[in-house]
Parts: structure tokens; C-alpha cells; sequence
């Protein structure tokens, strides 16, 4: 018989998180590594942000202001919004965590998509609340089995559009749809982390949506461009929420660089547009590339894209082949996609690198 020990003991459901996996970022011994797993810029980040990084890190002695006021009326400014509703958070990881702690417990569900993103089941469980996967069509999120999901119990639906790792999208219209469906109790956290590089015209990031609703909150990142490390994601919602967050979220919660970096990035909107057309470009070339070489392409609306192999092991030995030549994409083994890879629009001379090296994988007639 084994006895539990009496020692502390962490809240319901918290020991059946599998912690987060980032992507790999170190080569095979030698290599030099060209890294294509964490969807960061290839292009560096904006000049104005550098320059407001290097000066404000020169006096660590200060305290950030709590509320990231400066970042916060950038933010306003950019994109047309109150900045009274703008939560700043360290990362939007930060955001989700919190969103998560202050709207579910024990007795609650939250629904996610299946091939969401990985940190919705680790902030669910953490709240030591219940998680339900939906299936999807097509790696894409499927309004009417989301709706079909939904219990009494449930209180948060999680969707990232464009969606990571599968890189798909939702129309305005299916989002419109899916809240039209959602009880009025039911937050519905819309994750747009790639709304940047989203090209399709039918794609809206969903300020408008909570702007006409009561229950839904936009949450954005600055990680995608260029400043994964200054970790600074933000949230756009109802004032009650953002007033429970506020109680609620570190009171210092984003360092003062990247307070100051943040605001010179959101205004740099020739460095966005630039960052947003290579990456249309080379998402573009790279689909068709890898589609010559007879390996399937989720269509994607991200600054990466899912390739499709045969199988896993095809996958696995694609990644090797990629690996010992220093390009390190993600596996998604994690997100049960056994014969998935993820790459990310890298530079350009390693994507032409990593196409070449690929053409041994593809599935002759099989995309
Ligand atoms: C959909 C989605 N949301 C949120 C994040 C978290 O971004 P960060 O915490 O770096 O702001 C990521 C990062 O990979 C993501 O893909």
C-alpha cells in the first residue's frame, strides 16, 4: 500500500499539467542553428524599439509604472482603442493565465479547440478547472462542435484565430456566429496573436466584437514581431473585466523597457507593414514550394505553416535530416499531430535550404 505523504499539496488537477514545450533552439554539435520552431521575426525588431529598450534599460533602478499607462495610450493611439480598457500583460501567456485564474475553478469547464494552443490546457487545469477538446474539420476550429460542446459548467471558450499550430482562421462571420451562440455568462477569449500577418479579407482581429459585446476579450502579443524576448502581450475587453484583471494582475506586471519598447513598436508601423509583407511573401512561396515537393500544406494565415507527412515516421526523419543541417523546426507530437512539423517564415535562405532538403519527404501523389 503506498501511503500519501503529508506535505503540502498543489490544487485540483495542477499534477495532470504537462508542462509547456517550447521549441528547440539548439543545433547538433558544430552547426550553426537557424532557428524556424518559435515564430519569432526574421527580421530583427523595430529600430525605435531597440533604441527605447537599450535607453530605459540603462536605470534598472526604477519601478515600471504599474498600469503601463505609456504603452497602454500607444496602444490606443495605433489602433483607434480607449486605453482604459487595455490590460498589459508580461507576454500574453501573462493575460491568459490570469484570464484563467479569475474566471475558472473548481466545477468549471473551459472548451478549446483540439489543436489549439498549448497553453489554454496548462491555465485551464491550473484553475483546476476542466478542459473540453472539441474536434475539427480540417484543422480548423468547427463553430457548430464547439457550440455542440458547451455544458452548464462551462465559462471560458478559448480560440486563437489565426489559430497556432495549425495556422488556420476563422471568418468574421463563423466568430460573429460562434459567439451568437454562446451564453451571455460565457467569456470568449479571442486569442489574436497573429492578427498581423492575417491576409485574408474576411479576417478581422475582433475589436469590433468586443466593442459590441459583453463577454468577449481580444488578446494580443508583441512576440511575433520582434520582441518575443521583452515579453509584452495585451488585452482589449469589457471595462468589468479589465477592472477584475486589474485587481487581480502583478503590480508591476511588464518591466519597464519593455513598457517603453512596446509603445515605440506599436507606433513603428512601417517595421509591422514590412515584417507583414515578407511574411505574405514567403508564405506564399514556401506553401507552393513544399507543394512541389508533394508535401501537404495546412493553408495557413500565421507566420508559420503545418506541413503534413505520410506518417510520423516520415516526420521524424524529415526533422532530423532538417535538424543536422542546423534548421530546427517544431514537432507536434506535442499537439498530437504525430505527422506534423511546424515551420516558421524564417530567412529567406534558409526556407530555400529547408525546401531542398524536404524534397526527399514528400508522398508521391499524396498531398
Ligand atoms: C496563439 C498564441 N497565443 C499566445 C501566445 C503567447 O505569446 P506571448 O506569451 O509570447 O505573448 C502564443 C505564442 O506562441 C500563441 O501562439
Amino acid at each position: 500500500m503506498t501511503l500519501t505523504p503529508i506535505r503540502p499539496q498543489p490544487q485540483p488537477g495542477i499534477l495532470s499539467i504537462a508542462p509547456y514545450q517550447p521549441g528547440k533552439s539548439q543545433a547538433a554539435p558544430g552547426v550553426t542553428p537557424v532557428k524556424l520552431s518559435a515564430n519569432e521575426s526574421p527580421l530583427g525588431a523595430s529600430p525605435a524599439a531597440i533604441a527605447a529598450l537599450r535607453e530605459i534599460s540603462l536605470n534598472p533602478e526604477v519601478y515600471p509604472e504599474g498600469t503601463s499607462r505609456i504603452l497602454r495610450d500607444a496602444l490606443g493611439e495605433v489602433h483607434g482603442l480607449d486605453p482604459e480598457r487595455i490590460v498589459c500583460g508580461n507576454g500574453s501567456d501573462d493575460l491568459l493565465h490570469l484570464l484563467a485564474q479569475c474566471y475558472l475553478g473548481v466545477g468549471d469547464n473551459a472548451v478549446m479547440s483540439r489543436h489549439g494552443f498549448n497553453v489554454y490546457p496548462i491555465v485551464t487545469r491550473a484553475a483546476s478547472a476542466e478542459l473540453i477538446m472539441v474536434p475539427e474539420t480540417e484543422y480548423r476550429a468547427d463553430v457548430d462542435a464547439i457550440l455542440a460542446a458547451i455544458t452548464p459548467q462551462t465559462r471560458v471558450v478559448w480560440l486563437a484565430n489565426p489559430n497556432n499550430p495549425t495556422g488556420t482562421y476563422l471568418p468574421h462571420a463563423e466568430i460573429q456566429r460562434l459567439h451568437a451562440g454562446l451564453r451571455p455568462d460565457i467569456l470568449f477569449v479571442l486569442d489574436s496573436a497573429y492578427a498581423e500577418y492575417a491576409t485574408a479579407p474576411d479576417y478581422r482581429p475582433g475589436v469590433d466584437l468586443v466593442d459590441a459585446a459583453d463577454n468577449v476579450v481580444m488578446v494580443r502579443t508583441f512576440s511575433k514581431m520582434g520582441l518575443a524576448a521583452a515579453r509584452i502581450g495585451w488585452l482589449y475587453g469589457p471595462a468589468h473585466v479589465v477592472d477584475v484583471l486589474n485587481r487581480v494582475r502583478g503590480p508591476f506586471n511588464v518591466n519597464r523597457p519593455a513598457q517603453f519598447a512596446g509603445a515605440a513598436a506599436a507606433r513603428d508601423r512601417a517595421f509591422t507593414e514590412e515584417l507583414a509583407a515578407y511574411n505574405a511573401t514567403w508564405r506564399t512561396w514556401l506553401t507552393t514550394a513544399l507543394h512541389a515537393n508533394a508535401i501537404r500544406i495546412v493553408p495557413s494565415e500565421a507566420n508559420f505553416v503545418l506541413a503534413l507527412f505520410a506518417d510520423a515516421d516520415t516526420a521524424r526523419a524529415a526533422f532530423s535530416a532538417l535538424f543536422n543541417e542546423g534548421l530546427i523546426v517544431r514537432e507536434m507530437g506535442v499537439y498530437g499531430i504525430e505527422n506534423g512539423l511546424r515551420i516558421s517564415i524564417g530567412p529567406e535562405a534558409a526556407l530555400r535550404r529547408l525546401v531542398e532538403i524536404l524534397r526527399a519527404f514528400g508522398a508521391p501523389g499524396g498531398r
